[in-house]
């Protein structure tokens, strides 16, 4: 054996080299794996109902999540869902306990928006866009999750698809994509514009589709909102800078009113593409919430 190590003296080091890496990857894909530790919830948290249904109004869940016929309006899952390359169908997150997700435990909740984890350890498909999810406070997350629970519950299974390149190699991507951290108000700036800009890149995901993406899918964050081709149609998405300058919109009244009223009051390049059932969210928020949205988007240059 040591003459054979001695005579392959480089075989030996790819051996070696690619056992090392295998190794790493191994450990690398555990850790990734791992849901958020029990500390990561926040102490004492009196979930607020009323501010989860905000959460989920501004999150568009049911726009993925909506079930079939009499459940159209809870998120039963069921519909089909294009992604780019493939067709999902979104799973019940109603509070059945047999096929959605009422026996899930608060911290699996709050590890499946942060981290993109199922309670069986699978990787979710950022379809789910908990990529933006995870700017969240765990607390908006936990109120969120308090909401759901006081949804009716519908019977509706629906399997997990698999991933055409593995759920396996989501860790990966996901280490990358994912923020490190959750949303941090800027300092000198309004609440209002921090309202706004939290909404904006957290529960609104606007970034999702209009911030385009790199050749790994990964949002080009120098780009952020500065639009880009769509994810799964034909045709691109605009971008949400400059839509004062550019003469889009007024200003960020003309803004609101847009994202308040959208094609009901003329604004019609708001209502397709996706962009209308996300604008019919937006408009059922408060109107202090969509203010602030408007704030934030027309200050972006
Ligand atoms: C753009 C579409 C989309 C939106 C918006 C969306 N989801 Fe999902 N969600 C999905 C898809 C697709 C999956 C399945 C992912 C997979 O199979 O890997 C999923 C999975 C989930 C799961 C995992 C359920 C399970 O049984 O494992 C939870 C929980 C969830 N979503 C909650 C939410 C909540 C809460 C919101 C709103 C804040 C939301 N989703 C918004 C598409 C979406
Ligand atoms: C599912 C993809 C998708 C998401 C998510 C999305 N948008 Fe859009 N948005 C679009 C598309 C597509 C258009 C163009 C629509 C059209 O021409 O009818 C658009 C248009 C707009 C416009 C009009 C821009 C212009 O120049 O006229 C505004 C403003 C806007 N979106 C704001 C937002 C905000 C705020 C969010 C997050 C709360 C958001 N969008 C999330 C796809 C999306």
């Amino acid at each position: 054996m040591h003459r054979h190590m001695t005579k392959h003296p480089i075989l030996w080091s790819l051996v070696s080299a690619l056992l090392l890496f295998m190794l790493i990857t191994a450990g690398l894909y555990a850790k990734l794996s791992e849901p958020l530790p029990p500390s990561a919830l926040p102490k004492g948290h009196a979930p607020d109902i009323a501010n989860g249904k905000i959460l989920y109004t501004a999150g568009g869940c049911i726009s993925c999540h909506r079930g079939i016929g009499p459940d159209v309006d809870k998120p039963a899952g069921g519909r089909k869902l294009k992604v780019p390359g493939d067709t999902l169908i979104p799973p019940n997150i109603t509070p059945d306990r047999d096929t959605g997700i009422g026996n899930w435990t608060p911290l699996q909740f709050l590890t499946a928006m942060k981290r993109g984890l199922a309670p069986d350890g699978a990787h979710y498909i950022p379809a789910f866009p908990y990529t933006s999810y995870a700017w969240m406070t765990a607390s908006d997350i936990l109120d969120l999750f308090a909401y759901l629970q006081t949804l009716p519950a519908v019977r509706n299974k629906v399997e997990r698809k698999p991933f055409r390149l593995g759920r396996f190699a989501l860790a990966f991507w996901q280490w990358l994509a994912l923020p490190r951290g959750e949303f941090r108000p800027v300092p000198g700036k309004s609440a209002q514009w921090n309202r706004g800009a939290y909404l904006v890149l957290g529960p609104g995901h606007c970034g999702e589709c209009h911030t385009p993406r790199n050749a790994i899918m990964l949002l080009n964050r120098a780009r952020w909102l500065a639009g880009g081709p769509h994810p799964v149609e034909k045709g691109s998405v605009p971008s949400l800078r400059g839509l004062i300058r550019r003469k889009r919109f007024k200003d960020a009244e003309d803004i609101y009113n847009a994202l308040k009223y959208g094609e009901a009051l003329g604004y019609e390049d708001i209502s397709s593409g996706g962009m209308g059932e996300v604008q019919e969210n937006i408009s059922k928020l408060p109107d202090a919430d969509i203010r602030a949205i408007a704030t934030y988007l027309a200050s972006l240059e």
